[in-house]
């Protein structure tokens, strides 16, 4: 765990965390709305501008990619609210405290900017994650929405949110 190190990835890294993330969508297709076939065919550009819209953040350990998160804004537009969004960590990392490192260092930087919670959308039969994110501190709110547009299934996300300030366990009153 000790040798974990967490570091924002600028838009100069955009190959790296295009590799993680394109790993990731492959891996674990069913967390992600976004398919590996999507995204595989974005180009220079929009990976570097996607590198500018969010706050990409990898873990890792010596030269090797443990897992990735992004921060960015909340989809609802709320100004207090930064959302955390596309967590994922490597199958051999899972269980080592890579996914609370990652969360933390989007929860600091959020902090940081001044925002008083942080939403993370995720789908409810995503029993690892919710169970993930519940130990960590975040509270399942009543906001649901369907996790694909088209789906063949009627899985939906639930909204969790995490309280910046010292109350890990109060009350989102405005999410
Ligand atoms: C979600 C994810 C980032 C969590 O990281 P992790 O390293 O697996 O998380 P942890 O092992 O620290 O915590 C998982 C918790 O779920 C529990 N758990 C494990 N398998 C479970 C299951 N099938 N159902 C419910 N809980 C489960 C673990 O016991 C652990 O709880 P504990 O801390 O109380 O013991 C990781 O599993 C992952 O990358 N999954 C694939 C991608 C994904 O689903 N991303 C989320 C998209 S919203």
């Amino acid at each position: 765990m000790s040798d974990i190190s967490v570091r924002p990835l600028g838009e100069e890294d955009w190959q790296q965390y295009r590799d993680t993330r394109l790993t990731a969508l492959r891996e674990s297709p069913e967390a992600f709305v976004a398919t590996v076939a999507d995204e595989e065919a974005f180009d220079e550009d929009l990976w570097r501008q996607r590198m500018n819209r969010s706050a990409r953040l990898i873990a890792e350990r010596q030269d090797s990619q443990l897992g990735i998160v992004s921060v960015g804004r909340s989809s609802d537009d709320n100004p207090n609210t930064s959302e955390l969004f596309g967590l994922w960590v490597s199958p051999e990392a899972r269980g080592s405290g890579v996914a609370s490192a990652l969360v933390r260092a989007g929860a600091n930087l959020a902090r940081e900017q001044g925002q008083s919670q942080l939403a993370y959308w995720v789908g409810s039969d995503n029993g690892r994650a919710v169970a993930f994110a519940s130990g960590f501190g975040f509270r399942p709110t009543g906001k649901r929405r369907p996790m694909r547009v088209v789906s063949e299934n009627d899985e939906d996300e639930v909204a969790m949110v995490l309280a910046l300030g010292g109350d890990r366990g109060s009350v989102p009153t405005d999410f």
